[in-house]
């Protein structure tokens, strides 16, 4: 069973200076996510907001973030929607650990647990600093209809979190990846998203793809199973 369900409660947040005061407080990466503060352009922020605002999910699971950008346009959208809720899991990594992934231990301070409070947001988003094998473990019945991974860039902690969270997306659900383009060693380490996005692209053909824009998007829907 999907978990969809029908709301017609919407709100916009649409002007200029609105878009670039959001994309400020939460610190927009202006590359990675191909945003641009300066002409409140949301960038894959609008892939996600419209897809929220389309499907008006119940439950959202995000996987990482630097400052919190795509966690809190998943909220926003949920607020607007005035339905839904997220589920934001990040360990909290910086410069101590090895699988940062460009994360700079934000989630740990008091102003990284806050931030959502401080954008009005704490209805719609719970911040949970863990890893995502502990998080599934305590929630292994947990479902999801929308799920976006930016966490352990590696093709082995990439797999794991695709592992881990497809058997708990809801038929016709959507599970996103950031950094699908991103090849090679960065001094973070060695980028192994693409390869687990092109083993879903080959099992799971509804798939959108943003490959040609800054690090690269990827969308997949799980469909019924035929037959
Ligand atoms: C900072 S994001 C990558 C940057 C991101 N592309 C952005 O635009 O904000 C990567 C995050 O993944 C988190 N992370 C890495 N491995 C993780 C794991 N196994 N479980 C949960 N979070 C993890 C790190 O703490 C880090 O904050």
């Amino acid at each position: 069973m999907s978990g969809f369900v029908e709301s017609r409660d919407m709100h916009l947040i649409a002007s200029k200076t609105s878009l670039q005061s959001f994309m400020n407080f939460f610190q927009a990466d202006e590359y990675g996510h191909r945003a641009s503060i300066e002409q409140g352009d949301l960038g894959y922020g609008w892939m996600h907001y419209s897809l929220i605002r389309l499907l008006k999910p119940k439950k959202v699971l995000c996987v990482g973030s630097r400052h919190g950008y795509i966690p809190a346009i998943l909220a926003q959208a949920c607020k607007d929607n005035g339905l839904g809720h997220v589920y934001f899991v990040d360990a909290g990594f910086g410069d101590e650990s090895d699988a940062h992934w460009t994360g700079v231990g934000y989630w740990r301070t008091d102003e990284g647990k806050n931030v959502f409070y401080h954008a009005g947001l704490e209805l719609w988003i719970t911040l949970c600093v863990t890893t995502t094998k502990e998080f599934a473990e305590a929630h292994p019945e947990e479902r999801y209809d929308y799920i976006y991974i930016d966490g352990d860039h590696s093709f082995k902690g990439a797999k794991l979190d695709f592992d881990l969270f497809w058997p708990q997306l809801n038929e016709y659900g959507f599970i996103g990846f950031h950094d699908v383009s991103v090849k090679g060693t960065l001094p973070e380490g060695e980028y192994g998203v693409h390869k687990v996005w092109e083993r879903i692209k080959k099992k799971y053909p509804t798939t959108l793809e943003f490959p040609f824009m800054g690090s690269g998007l990827g969308i997949a829907q799980k469909r019924p199973a035929k037959g």
